[in-house]
């Protein structure tokens, strides 16, 4: 039997805290630096954010040749286009998924889900726990906290004690962690998430414009964050994106092909 693609979420019900950031940046270079297959189905109904951003950049590639030139020599080299990305209502994502994929001739190891922030409705809800991993951002201030640890707690409850959904764990990370962040501060949290046995990775995301940096309309500035284009090499550093992936790739047992 041919292998089935995972199915993978950055999620939680905190808004604006790097759900569809993360989608696009691990897919990205999941895509064109680590030789995977990778569809979006971008499920963030009606925002389509993700959707949105593609659709921006290949209105710019129309007219700004740098990136033009560099998407062509990017494509050559990998023998493949970009990811595609395709639109649905949280509540039909899967079923849409499963028709995609159906009617595509391609393989793909990973399909990212991105989903809206309000999952305490029962559509989306089910959608997030046919995933088969779920990666949650936590941007480290006490609100963000509340409302990540008040959702989060108890669906892990539910996937200890049921062992029908398709979900096999929830990982935890910090993103947007700057210096001024007391240490005691985020040991308390820490503790808390220990307390309840919620898997926290390792990797935490410094806060950094660079996570803001997309392909502009004239220039030839480096990207970061881009559905065409992998993060930067010269940005990477520092940005600790690398080091997410290393360790997304050692849960998820999924083995890039360099
Ligand atoms: N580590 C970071 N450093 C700086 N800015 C960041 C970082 N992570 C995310 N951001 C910025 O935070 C903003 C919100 O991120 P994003 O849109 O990914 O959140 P979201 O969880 O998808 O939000 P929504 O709930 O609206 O869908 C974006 O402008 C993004 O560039
Ligand atoms: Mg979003």
């Amino acid at each position: 039997m041919e292998k089935e693609p995972l199915f993978i979420s950055f999620s939680t019900q905190k808004g604006g805290v790097g759900k569809s950031t993360f989608t696009v940046l691990v897919a990205s270079y999941l895509h064109y630096l680590k030789g995977l297959n990778i569809a979006v189905m971008d499920c963030d109904y009606p925002q389509f954010s993700v959707y949105d951003m593609r659709k921006r950049e290949i209105r710019q590639l129309e007219t700004n040749l740098h990136y033009q030139s560099k998407a062509i020599a990017l494509f050559d080299s990998l023998g493949k286009q970009t990811y595609p990305i395709v639109c649905a209502k949280p509540e039909e994502g899967i079923d849409k998924a499963r028709e995609f994929l159906a009617d595509e001739p391609t393989l793909y190891d990973v399909v990212f889900f991105d989903l809206p922030g309000t999952i305490n409705n029962d559509g989306v809800l089910s959608t997030f726990m046919a995933m088969d991993y779920v990666f949650v951002p936590m941007a480290p201030s006490r609100m963000s906290m509340e409302s990540t640890l008040s959702f989060v707690i108890p669906v892990n409850e539910i996937l200890t004690e049921h062992k029908e959904f398709n979900l096999k764990a929830i990982h935890l990370f910090w993103n947007r962690v700057d210096g001024r962040i007391k240490k005691e501060w985020i040991e308390h949290y820490q503790g808390v998430i220990d307390q309840f046995g919620l898997p926290l990775m390792q990797t935490s995301i410094p806060q950094s414009v660079r996570y803001d940096k997309e392909q502009t309309i004239e220039g030839s500035d480096a990207v970061f964050l881009s559905t065409i284009f992998p993060a930067d090499k010269a940005l990477l550093k520092g940005s600790n994106l690398d080091l997410l992936v290393d360790e997304f790739l050692a849960i998820t047992h999924l083995n890039p092909q360099s």
